[in-house]
């Protein structure tokens, strides 16, 4: 049987963001049946609803589209800008959601793992995403929730995530897994 795709969102655009390496590390922790999937939102233009109405519509927006479509299932990784979700991955939530009734965010089962290097741990960030979640009808994995503090302090000299981070992870990853089979049949 064909693996199920889940896809990787990291919310960050910083070639050493800690979100990325997050979502690296998560990457490889796809258990058998399943293949986990780095989506890329940088070469996304800004949303504008005319590209829809009107046209043309952009490239990056139709291979975006399809590649969400495919994905059986969503896990994001976000920090946290200014106690909301960085505009690099709302404006691809946007992009996902229009044409109107067109969304194809519809229906798929999804997590939200949040990070900072303060003690915030990107609370605000991951309930904000939450709430746009909902109105796509994403079900978001309720429990446990990721709440990465002090996300600098993970990672040794050569970017590696220590033992103890990287089994948090893997429980939260092996927790959307067993969530996503019963929901997702
Ligand atoms: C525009 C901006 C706003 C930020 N606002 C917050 C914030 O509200 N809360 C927080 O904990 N960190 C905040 N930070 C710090 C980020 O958590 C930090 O830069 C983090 O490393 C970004 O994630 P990344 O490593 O994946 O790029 C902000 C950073 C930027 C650039």
């Amino acid at each position: 049987m064909m693996n199920k795709t889940i896809g990787l969102f990291a919310g960050s655009l910083r070639k050493e963001s800690y979100s990325k390496k997050l979502a690296k590390a998560i990457a490889e922790m796809a258990p058998e049946g399943f293949e986990f999937k780095l989506i890329s939102l940088g070469n996304l233009p800004i949303y504008n609803q005319d590209f829809d109405d009107h046209g043309p519509v952009p490239e990056e927006y139709i291979k975006f589209r399809n590649e969400v479509k495919s994905l059986k299932g969503l896990i994001f990784i976000t920090p946290e800008y200014n106690r909301s979700i960085p505009g690099v991955l709302k404006n691809a939530i946007d992009v996902g959601s229009r044409p109107k009734g067109e969304s194809v965010w519809n229906g798929k089962p999804g997590a939200v793992f949040s990070s900072s290097p303060g003690n915030l741990s990107g609370f605000g960030a991951n309930h904000h995403l939450r709430q746009s979640l909902v109105s796509l009808i994403v079900s978001v994995m309720q429990q446990p929730e990721v709440y990465l503090a002090k996300v600098h302090e993970v990672f040794d000299e050569n970017g590696k995530i220590n033992e103890r981070t990287l089994g948090f992870l893997q429980k939260a990853v092996d927790a959307y897994i067993e969530w996503f089979k019963k929901i997702a049949g």
